[in-house]
C-alpha cells in the first residue's frame, strides 16, 4: 500500500529541471560522504538529500537521482528515504514552508486556533501555496517540541508557546520581510514550567542567583602564567 503511495507522489510531480550540485554544494556534498568509511558512503543520503533540498528548495526526481548516483545507490532506495521523511519536500513550496503541528500535545494546547490563524492570513489550506509563491501551508506530526505546544515551524525557525494572535503576528511579519524572535512567544524559558518553577524552587533560585552575577572576568595569558608559578 505505502508503495504504490511512494510510487505516485513521485509521478505525479511535474517535470523538474536537471538537477546538479552547485561547484560549491559539490564539495560539501563530498565532505559529508568523506566522514564515512570507505563502503558506507550511502549513510551520507540525508544529509546530501537536505543539501540538495537546500539548494533547489525541494527535491525532484532528478536530484533523488543526483543523490543516488553520488552514492552508489539504486535510485529507489533515495526515494524510500526522501518519501519516508516528511522534512523532504516532493514539491516546491513557498518562500517561507510553515508547517504547523497538530500532534496531540499541540492539539491539546490549542493547534485548531493556530490553524485558524495560519489560514486567516495565509488563505491557504493544507497542503496549498499562495497564489504569490510566498508561502506553503503543511501539516505535521510533531516537531520534537511537545513541551511549548503548539508549536509552528517555519523553514527552519520554531516558534512556541502560541496563540491565534501571536501565530497572526508572526506570520504577517515575516510575510512582511521582517525576522520576528523564534523560540517561546510567551518570553519563557525554554521549557520552564509557564507559571515558574514548581519543584526545587530553592534549586532554582539558587541557579537564578548564579546567573544574575556577573561573569567571571576570563583570564590574560600573563594572568595565567601567573596564577601557574603561584601555584
Ligand atoms: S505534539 Fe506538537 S511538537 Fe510534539
Amino acid at each position: 500500500m505505502s508503495e504504490t503511495y511512494h510510487v505516485e507522489t513521485i509521478e505525479t510531480v511535474e517535470t523538474p529541471e536537471t538537477f546538479a550540485f552547485t561547484a560549491e554544494n559539490r564539495k560539501r556534498a563530498e565532505a559529508v560522504i568523506a566522514k564515512y568509511p570507505a563502503g558506507r558512503q550511502r549513510s551520507a543520503v540525508m544529509p546530501l538529500l537536505d543539501l540538495a533540498q537546500r539548494q533547489a528548495g525541494w527535491l525532484s526526481r532528478d536530484a533523488m537521482d543526483c543523490v543516488a548516483g553520488m552514492l552508489g545507490m539504486p535510485p529507489i532506495k533515495v526515494y524510500e528515504v526522501a518519501t519516508f521523511y516528511t522534512m523532504y519536500n516532493l514539491k516546491p513550496v513557498g518562500r517561507l514552508h510553515v508547517q504547523i503541528c497538530t500532534n496531540i500535545s499541540c492539539w491539546l494546547r490549542g493547534a485548531p486556533e493556530i490553524v485558524r490563524a495560519a489560514k486567516d492570513v495565509l488563505g491557504v489550506a493544507f497542503g496549498e501555496t499562495t497564489a504569490d509563491g510566498a508561502a506553503t501551508l503543511s501539516e505535521v506530526e510533531c516537531l520534537g517540541a511537545c513541551a511549548n505546544a503548539p508549536v509552528m515551524q517555519v523553514n527552519d525557525d520554531l516558534y512556541e508557546d502560541l496563540t491565534y494572535d501571536t501565530a497572526k503576528a508572526v506570520l504577517e511579519a515575516l510575510l512582511k520581510g521582517e525576522a520576528p524572535p523564534f523560540g517561546s512567544q510567551t518570553g519563557r524559558r525554554g521549557s520552564c514550567p509557564c507559571k515558574g518553577a514548581t519543584t526545587l524552587k530553592e534549586l532554582a533560585g539558587e541557579h537564578a542567583a548564579a546567573e544574575s552575577a556577573p561573569a567571571p572576568k576570563a583570564k590574560t595569558a600573563k594572568s595565567a602564567k601567573a596564577g601557574k608559578e603561584t601555584s
